[in-house]
């Protein structure tokens, strides 16, 4: 299955994780160095794979797991830093901030944010994205592009 970026408003349906991961990695070109993608979605609903798959097309080797409790993980790639940002216990933007998150996004290849709408303004660039489980369907997810 090859994917490409939808447009704004449009969605994708991805059936099962090796899917989700593909969608990911074809995210790739239309994201420039340091720039930022924010994901949106309920719990399983495919954040991290899809993450997983972009920061595998960057070359990275191993296993991207959920940054839930170290709020960010970063990954060496042959491209560059890649960030993966976990911000839903944060309280505040003010918290991001404190961590250096500016500089460590402008010097990353890609940093990837979940839960990360307090920033939405900050980086009016970005791409947003929203993942869904559809109603009944265990081994699917739809993956809407918001901006
Ligand atoms: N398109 C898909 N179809 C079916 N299953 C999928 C799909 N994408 C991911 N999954 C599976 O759903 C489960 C949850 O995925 P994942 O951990 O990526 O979600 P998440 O949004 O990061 O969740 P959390 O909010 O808990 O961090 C995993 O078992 C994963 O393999
Ligand atoms: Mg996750």
């Amino acid at each position: 299955m090859v994917f490409s970026l939808p447009e704004v408003d449009q969605s994708v349906l991805l059936r099962g994780p090796a899917e989700q991961q593909a969608f990911g990695a074809a995210l790739l070109p239309s994201l420039p160095p340091a720039s930022v993608l924010f994901l949106e979605g309920e719990l399983g609903a495919g954040k991290t794979t899809l993450t997983g798959g972009l920061i595998g097309a960057l070359g990275f080797v191993g296993a991207v797991t959920s940054p839930t409790y170290a709020l960010i993980h970063a990954y060496p790639t042959p491209a560059g830093r890649a960030l993966h940002v976990d911000a839903y216990r944060v309280r505040g933007v003010q918290e991001l901030y404190d961590m250096d998150l500016e500089d460590l996004i402008a010097g990353s290849r890609l940093s990837v944010l979940e839960w990360g709408e307090k920033l939405y303004g900050d980086y009016p660039a970005a791409m947003i994205l929203r993942l869904e489980h559809l109603d009944g369907g265990e081994d699917v997810r739809r993956v809407t592009r918001l901006r």
